[in-house]
């Protein structure tokens, strides 16, 4: 790494370690916010918890119908990759939990990974209902041969967070819109085989749904991943992000992607980040998504242009 971008690494964590709302969100986000807790307190759970799944598809659904504009523009600029692009992130919207600058983010990396012939597969540890799982399934269906896809999840749901999830003297675990308990969300195996091989009609060959806690599943099969180009970790907890970084870290190819999706929402998945960085010594240059998820190329150098050239935004 290049002494600039190891200083503007180093002039860019601290803030982000101090920084107490971890991610800015959205106005709408953070006037639902209290408007949800208070309505927590009052009703009884049994009507809370459908009215808050109510609110929280109604919601998605808007920012789906906000995203077609940037289908419809690329489509209308005669903007072939930016038209596919936003074509196929509005198509797996309503199945993912992860807005759409962080959908967008995956996409880029993994396509850069294409281009860039990074060796390895494509790995997800947090799917969920699969909707990021299909997005990066698209892109490796493209390339020739199509890269194989891991995907990891207990598909029951979070586990309960542990003490390393709170930040000191609060009750909460984060900027979520919601506080996120065990179980928390749930996408079931079911789901996301219907989604990728029924709806989207993936080769199952290429893709591998592995069901279990990752404590258990990811050092059992490190070895047959093999190589990773893009690792996606995406458990929200410390525990999860750890464990992820812990057990297939080393698997990733020089020149990798790593996406830390829930790096400035979850106090705990960013502390277990900054830990394993000072374990192992590195410095890496955190490229945001613009939502709180951050991503980083392993041993990325100075000539790697994808690290150098893009931005804080
Ligand atoms: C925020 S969701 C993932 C969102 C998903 N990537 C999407 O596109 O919507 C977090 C997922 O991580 C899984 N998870 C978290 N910690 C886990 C662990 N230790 N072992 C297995 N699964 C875990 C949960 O079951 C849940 O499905």
């Amino acid at each position: 790494m290049s002494d600039t971008m190891r200083a503007t690494s180093d002039a860019l964590a601290p803030a982000y370690l101090d920084d107490d709302a971890v991610c800015p969100r959205n106005p709408l986000v953070r006037a639902l916010k209290p408007a949800l807790a208070s309505l927590r307190t009052i009703l009884p759970q049994r009507i809370y918890a459908p009215l808050y799944a109510v609110l929280f598809s109604a919601y998605k659904a808007v920012l789906r119908q906000l995203y077609l504009k940037n289908v419809v523009a690329r489509w209308l600029g005669r903007d072939p990759a930016g038209y596919s692009r936003a074509k196929r992130v509005y198509s797996v919207m309503p199945y993912s939990l992860v807005g759409a600058s962080g959908l967008e983010a995956t996409f880029d990396a993994a396509s850069d990974l294409i281009a860039r012939g990074v060796p390895g597969s494509f790995v997800e540890c947090g799917v969920a209902r699969g909707g990021c799982a299909a997005l990066m399934a698209t892109v490796a269906a493209e390339d020739s041969p199509p890269r194989k896809l891991w995907l990891f999840d207990s598909f029951e749901g979070l586990p309960d967070p542990t003490p390393e999830d709170y930040k000191e003297g609060r009750k909460s675990t984060g900027s979520h819109i919601r506080p996120l308990v065990r179980g928390s969300c749930l996408g079931t195996r079911h789901e996301v085989e219907r989604l990728l091989f029924s709806r989207f009609k993936f080769t199952r060959r290429f893709i591998s749904l592995v069901q279990g806690w990752f404590q258990d599943t990811l050092p059992a099969h490190r070895k047959r991943i093999g190589q990773i180009a893009l690792l996606r970790i995406d458990g929200d907890w410390y525990e999860s992000t750890i464990c992820c970084l812990d057990s297939l870290y080393d698997n990733v190819s020089a020149g990798g992607a790593i996406v830390i999706d829930d790096y400035g929402v979850c106090y705990g998945c960013k502390k277990a980040v900054h830990e394993f960085f000072a374990k192992r010594g590195i410095h890496p240059h955190l490229i945001p998504d613009g939502r709180g998820g951050i991503r980083f190329l392993k041993d990325s150098r100075p000539e790697c242009a994808y690290a150098s050239q893009i931005s804080w935004r």
